[in-house]
């Protein structure tokens, strides 16, 4: 006998076209004992139908009120917006993507309803972990899609040609932040035959960009390396000389790919104004960091700003635009993360688990996590 329920709802926000399950998960989760509830057209935008799911074992409701009481815990690609939070029962349980600074409002409001809240943002990056690993699969998307967005709207080819009628040299391609993304967008790039360069703060980024065939570049700086892989915040002063030294190599980029990320921070401004001026005519700057501020001053998220010829394409959730494999690869993380909050048959989380504490929001209308708390209070 078995007791666990999952809801999943439609995306609400403008522009995602993301679901938080698909028809392969589902069958995964009623094999293991769960009922899968789903809101009616959740999945269309990443072309799951209705039937997909129903065939798949889910059962889909176009009523909010026959799909959220009963459940366990409600799966989302993007937090509950304030409209959806009276909807989610009391009590119930809600994973997603949720950033404690951008989403305070949202956070106090399931608070307030007693909702236990889970972000895959705070995921702690183990070994045990990386299947459940949400920010990595969807930056691996972004990587890739930087990438050809690149490649489309430069007026260049990005393989070397030789052909009758000349030779065409490779597009030089630069990368700016070598984690999850960026890695993707190198590997991306160099199987489209562009001359690949990547520069990163974090030592241990050099290995993975060599062993990808790009050149990594080496800057007289030090490494700005935090905890859990991930990069320090740099000073305002190292930034500065960063952007001193890294100029020349933007000006000699036909396109400059931009990954770079703080987790929970403004993204560091990598690219000036000045530097796009300097940068050819027909140049491309694809920013990756344009939700969370950018990474090059001209940057503004969602648009294309044309300086000098110079393009910069200011990417806005670059994951939902690739929906279909974002969806599949989010829905396998979501299962993953349901297998490890199930105990003899139960929904049953154990908050001593790390993965469980470190991605726990709130609970019983607390923020258990310090970390979370100081972001709140800030
Ligand atoms: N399960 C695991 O163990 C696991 C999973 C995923 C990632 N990781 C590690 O974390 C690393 C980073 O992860 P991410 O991609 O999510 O990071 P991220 O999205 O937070 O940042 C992207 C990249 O920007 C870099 N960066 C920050 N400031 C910069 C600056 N001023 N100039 C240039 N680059 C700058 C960071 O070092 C990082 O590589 C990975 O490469 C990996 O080593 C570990």
């Amino acid at each position: 006998m078995n007791n666990m329920k999952l809801a999943v709802m439609s995306e609400t926000i403008a522009g995602e076209n993301r679901v938080a399950t698909v028809p392969d998960a589902v069958r995964r989760l009623v094999a293991a004992g769960w009922e899968v509830y789903v809101q009616s057209d959740a999945g269309i935008r990443s072309q799951f139908t209705d039937v997909m799911y129903e065939q798949a074992g889910a059962v889909v409701s176009p009523d909010l009120a026959a799909v959220l009481p009963g459940a366990d815990i409600v799966a989302k690609v993007r937090p509950p917006t304030p409209e959806e939070i009276p909807n989610i029962p009391e009590g119930t349980s809600v994973v997603s993507f949720m950033q404690p600074a951008a989403d305070r409002d949202v956070i106090k409001a399931m608070m307030a309803r007693k909702i236990t809240a889970y972000s895959f943002d705070l995921l702690p990056r183990i070994s045990r972990a990386q299947s459940m690993d949400a920010l990595s699969s969807q930056a691996t998307v972004s990587g890739y899609r930087a990438a050809l967005i690149a490649a489309t709207l430069l007026p260049k080819f990005f393989p070397m040609f030789m052909t009758a009628a000349g030779t065409i040299p490779p597009a030089k391609v630069m990368v700016m932040g070598a984690g999850v993304a960026g890695l993707q967008a190198i590997a991306t790039a160099k199987r489209l035959g562009a001359q690949v360069r990547a520069y990163d703060v974090r030592t241990a980024a050099k290995e993975e960009v060599e062993s990808l065939g790009a050149t990594f570049i080496q800057l007289d700086l030090e490494a700005q390396e935090g905890s859990g892989g991930y990069a320090k915040e740099q000073s305002e002063e190292f930034l500065a000389r960063q952007r001193e030294l890294i100029g020349k190599e933007v000006a000699a980029s036909d396109v400059v790919i931009t990954t770079a990320a703080i987790p929970g921070r403004r993204a560091p401004l990598l690219v000036t104004r000045e530097m796009v001026e300097m940068m050819s005519t027909g140049a491309v700057v694809v920013d990756l960091a344009a939700d969370s501020g950018g990474n090059c001053e001209v940057t503004e998220p969602g648009k294309d700003v044309v300086m000098n010829g110079v393009t910069v394409r200011g990417l806005s959730n670059p994951p939902s635009s690739m929906p279909e494999h974002a969806s599949f690869l989010f829905a396998r993380n979501v299962a993953s993360f349901l297998e490890l909050m199930v105990k003899d048959g139960e929904f049953a989380p154990d908050f001593d688990d790390e993965i469980v504490a470190g991605m726990c929001v709130t609970r019983e209308g607390m923020i258990p996590n310090d970390a979370v708390a100081s972001v709140m209070n800030a």
